[in-house]
């Protein structure tokens, strides 16, 4: 039988328990994961207790007061607090979300908060996003012509704008691409959910003028193709978005395009 050895830095310690706070009727317990690459400790799972009383109703409210009353050195993002920045997506538990939008009471017991899953963790919460930015950034996420430019703008049709509808309100929060199995083993060369819709939200745009360009650069067996129809980022997705739709668009393309 094979024997794995966990590297020591893959072990999660148990850590702080803060105090209660004083006289608090309806506390709720939160676990959540703390890690600083500075101290060279392992990470651990600090559990902390919120006056459900005296806290805003959403997770990120009751990390805010956990930050502000309890634990000033709890480190994560966050911006705009209503959906739109993605900047506040983290692992509650054990499914992705926006904590700015996503209820406490949605948690049925403790209340267990992770960074996003498989990515390097920059420190607690915060996830390093430099490779998921880049790989969006190699889709060219912006309208690519070569006619000369009209006079004053681009138009486009109210139907043509309609096809946008259900890829544009992506917040590239990545809740899809880490809760996505494919992109877990893979992320180093498949582009994964969230850059695939947007992809696809460029070869759609009718003002676009690189659609076999977008296309070629697709047909790859890795860039595209690792998608396996888990599902799981339509599942996860906070804004009610489905980039396996997205993906399989594409694939169709790639297919109607060789015919
Ligand atoms: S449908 Fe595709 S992109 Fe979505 S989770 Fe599954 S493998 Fe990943
Ligand atoms: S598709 Fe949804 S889950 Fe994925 S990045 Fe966009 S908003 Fe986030
Ligand atoms: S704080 Fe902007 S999406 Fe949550």
């Amino acid at each position: 039988m094979v024997q794995l050895t966990l590297p020591k830095n893959s072990k999660i310690r148990t850590g702080k328990t803060w105090p209660k706070p004083d006289g608090g009727k309806r506390l709720k317990k939160f676990q959540i994961y703390r890690y600083n690459p500075d101290d060279g400790e392992n990470p651990r799972v600090d559990t902390y207790f919120v006056d459900l009383d005296t806290c805003g109703p959403m997770v990120l409210d009751a990390l805010i007061k956990i930050k502000t009353e309890i634990d000033p050195t709890l480190t994560f993002r966050r911006s705009c607090r209503e959906g739109i920045c993605g900047s506040c997506a983290m692992n509650i538990d054990g499914q992705n979300h926006l904590a700015c939008i996503y209820g406490i009471d949605e948690v049925k017991g403790d209340v267990k908060i992770y960074p996003l899953p498989h990515m390097p963790v920059v420190k607690d919460l915060i996830p390093d996003l430099t490779h998921f930015y880049a790989q969006h950034a190699s889709i060219k996420p912006w309208l690519e012509t070569k006619s000369a430019p009209p006079a004053k703008e681009w138009k486009q049709s109210i139907e043509d704008r309609k096809k946008l509808d259900g890829l544009y309100e992506c917040v590239m929060c990545a809740c899809c691409s880490t809760s996505c199995p494919s992109y877990w083993w893979n992320a180093d060369r498949y582009l994964g959910p969230a850059t695939l819709l947007h992809a696809y939200r460029w070869i759609i745009d009718s003002r676009d003028e690189a659609t076999g360009e977008r296309l070629d650069e697709l047909e790859d067996p890795f860039k595209l193709y690792r998608c396996h129809t888990i599902m799981n980022c339509a599942q996860t997705c906070p804004k009610g978005l489905n980039p396996a739709r997205a993906i399989a668009e594409i694939k169709k393309l790639q297919v109607e395009r060789q015919v």
